[in-house]
């Protein structure tokens, strides 16, 4: 069975202490589950306490982005073998605000992507139209692009321990979610992209929604047959909310 994944994404937020009072609050709720992985992609400075506080709780930790560079002159960049060396498992590639904000480009995003891998991290790698896009009804195109900048220099091995999530723009931090019809939609045409790569290997891509998941509306997402678990930015900030995403999840499981 496709492997899920229910991943939390604390952007800009955290410090020591408030870190540590959060994994301890999912601690006490957190129950592993067979078949799905469970993370965090914390800020890299974060990356090492992370580490230490999941260690035995079967949450992965993560990181947010990475370099392009592998090493040397380039201040103030984190490598992904750095990342690695310090705990990551996971690495978002690619998230919508790196795109927009920090001027990630489709290529940029791939060199990214090939970094990670190199480095033995599991990529996230990010795709998703904004609000404009979708009502120029240009959403497939969008997203067939952002996967084939990817697809393109790195074929068949771009699907061998990567993920893909979909994060409509608009749906990022504005409380209003994709309904599941919307995700399943996108998601379908995702892998039916990914399968003209390759059928077998896009038929065992997990492939996230993110966009102001919750776990009022995680079940219904998760219910939709490519929606393979979420990508959860502000809700992974409340131990409460984000376990019950993830047991809505593990519910799906059992
Ligand atoms: P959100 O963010 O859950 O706060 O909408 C999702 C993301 O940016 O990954």
């Amino acid at each position: 069975m496709r492997r899920k994944l229910v991943v939390g994404n604390w952007k800009l937020n955290g410090s020591l202490a408030a870190n540590a009072a959060l994994v301890a609050a999912f601690r006490q709720r957190f129950l592993p589950a067979t078949g799905a992985v469970c993370g965090v992609c914390v800020p890299a400075v974060y990356l090492a306490q992370a580490a230490e506080l999941l260690a035995n709780t079967g949450i992965e930790p993560g990181a947010q982005d990475l370099s392009r560079e592998v090493r040397g002159a380039f201040t103030g960049e984190v490598s992904a073998a750095m990342l690695a060396d310090v705990g990551a498992k996971l690495c978002i590639v690619g998230h919508s605000e790196r795109r927009a904000l920090f001027g990630d480009t489709d290529e940029q995003v791939a060199v990214k992507f090939g970094r990670a891998k190199a480095a033995g991290l599991t990529p996230i790698l990010c795709v998703g139209e904004t609000l404009a896009e979708r009502e120029a009804g240009v959403t497939d195109a969008v997203v067939i692009r952002q996967l084939d900048a990817v697809l393109a220099p790195h074929g068949r091995a771009a699907l061998e321990n990567a993920v893909v999530a979909y994060e409509p723009v608009w749906a990022i931090g504005t409380g209003k979610t994709a309904t599941s019809e919307q995700a399943q939609s996108v998601h379908a045409v995702i892998r039916a992209r990914l399968a003209k790569v390759d059928a077998g290997l896009a038929a065992e891509m997990p492939i996230l929604y993110g966009g102001s998941v919750k776990a009022a509306n995680a079940a219904e997402l998760f219910a939709m047959p490519d929606v393979d678990g979420g990508l959860v930015g502000g809700a992974s900030l409340d131990a409460q909310e984000f376990v019950g995403i993830w047991n809505a999840m593990r519910a799906r499981l059992n």
